[in-house]
């Protein structure tokens, strides 16, 4: 028997990934850029283990069923396929993030499921190679096996749509998370984004204007201008959301609580606070602020949402092996 245990942080998108041109492959409609982050993080262990019919999966110490273990073994088939070692495996998760919340899981998950498959098979890719392969897992996964700002370059094809470091991100930076609902949302990530690309008259346009937003970013990102920063985070993140409600039928991921968070962190600027917001797919909302702010908007927004969490993140690393 042989084992391996890998740790992977969340990442979550300044520029949203919304969309596959390739839903087999999970290539992307255009190139995303994200900030990983400390506080959420998975860590799975993998064991190679002759003795087992089948692979299995315990997730948050959950025997998991037959469709959540599928999902794990085709995606240990890519390893398979590539080193010729067949030997089922034993994944016990524990994800340190609301699961399937709109907290970015998938992409803490696949990115260390696939650092720890990558060393127990004996594959020991290189971090970039590595992006490749877990991006088949979950796309917001490419990201996560860096630290700091990443882009996930869409690419063309297979072997070149894969996540590169921009920066460390290793200035006054942090990210806020006020936790809304936690609970399981009803439509996943994969479902939502491929009925916004399949119905909604607005996509062209989010395509298009993605691109701009990265390029802009990047410049903001060179030059340290967080306003700059801000201000094409909260923009692209709300022009992914608009998509969605042009779709047939219409849906959102926001909650009413969802709104009254985006009018505090409107507030928080008019009060002299550089933070501004994004969202994923789910009703939580995401601050990115100074780290020598973030204690004081902790407090401010603690204060005007006594009910909800609220988390402050530094800036995360990439993947680490643990055993
Ligand atoms: P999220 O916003 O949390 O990324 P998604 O809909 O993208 O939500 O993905 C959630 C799915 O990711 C879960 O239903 C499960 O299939 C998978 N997942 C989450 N955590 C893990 C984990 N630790 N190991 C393997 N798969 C996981
Ligand atoms: C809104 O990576 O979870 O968080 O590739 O189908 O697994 P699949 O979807 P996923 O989608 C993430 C969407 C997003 C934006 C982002 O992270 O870029
Ligand atoms: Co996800």
């Amino acid at each position: 028997m042989k084992s391996a245990k890998a740790k992977a942080h969340t990442n979550i998108a300044l520029i949203k990934y919304w969309g596959k041109k390739d839903p087999k492959l999970f290539l992307p409609m255009n190139s995303s850029l994200s900030l990983t982050l400390d506080a959420f993080y998975t860590e799975t262990e993998v064991i190679l283990d002759g003795n087992l019919e089948m692979d299995q999966f315990i997730l948050n110490d959950e025997i998991q069923g037959e469709a959540e273990t599928t999902k794990i073994s085709n995606f240990l088939n890519l390893f398979r396929q590539e080193t010729g070692i067949l030997t089922p495996a034993k994944v016990t998760s524990q994800n340190f993030v609301p699961t399937a919340a709109g907290l970015a899981s998938s992409a803490s998950a696949f990115a260390a499921l696939g650092a720890a498959m990558n060393e127990v098979s004996g594959m020991k890719a290189d971090p970039t190679t590595l992006s490749t392969f877990v991006r088949r897992g979950s796309g917001s996964a490419t990201r996560s096996v860096f630290g700091g700002f990443v882009e996930w370059q869409m690419g063309t094809c297979n072997e070149d749509s894969h996540a590169i470091q921009i920066d460390d991100a290793s200035w006054d930076i942090a990210m806020v998370t006020v936790a809304v609902n936690t609970g399981k949302k009803t439509i996943s990530s994969r479902q939502g984004m491929q009925l916004t690309v399949d119905t909604s008259p607005f996509y062209a346009s989010w395509v298009e204007t993605a691109a701009t937003d990265l390029v802009d970013i990047k410049q903001a990102i060179r030059n340290q201008d967080f306003q700059q920063l801000g201000e094409i985070t909260e923009s692209n993140g709300m022009k992914m959301h608009g998509t969605m409600l042009g779709a047939r039928p219409p849906f959102t991921y926001m909650e009413p609580t969802t709104i009254d968070v985006l009018a505090a962190v409107r507030q928080l600027r008019q009060q002299g606070f550089e933070a501004y917001y994004t969202m994923d797919a789910g009703p939580n909302v995401k601050v990115l602020c100074h780290l020598s702010d973030s204690e004081k908007i902790q407090m401010k927004l603690k204060e005007a949402f006594p009910n909800n969490p609220v988390i402050i993140s530094k800036v995360g690393g990439g993947i680490e092996l643990l055993s």
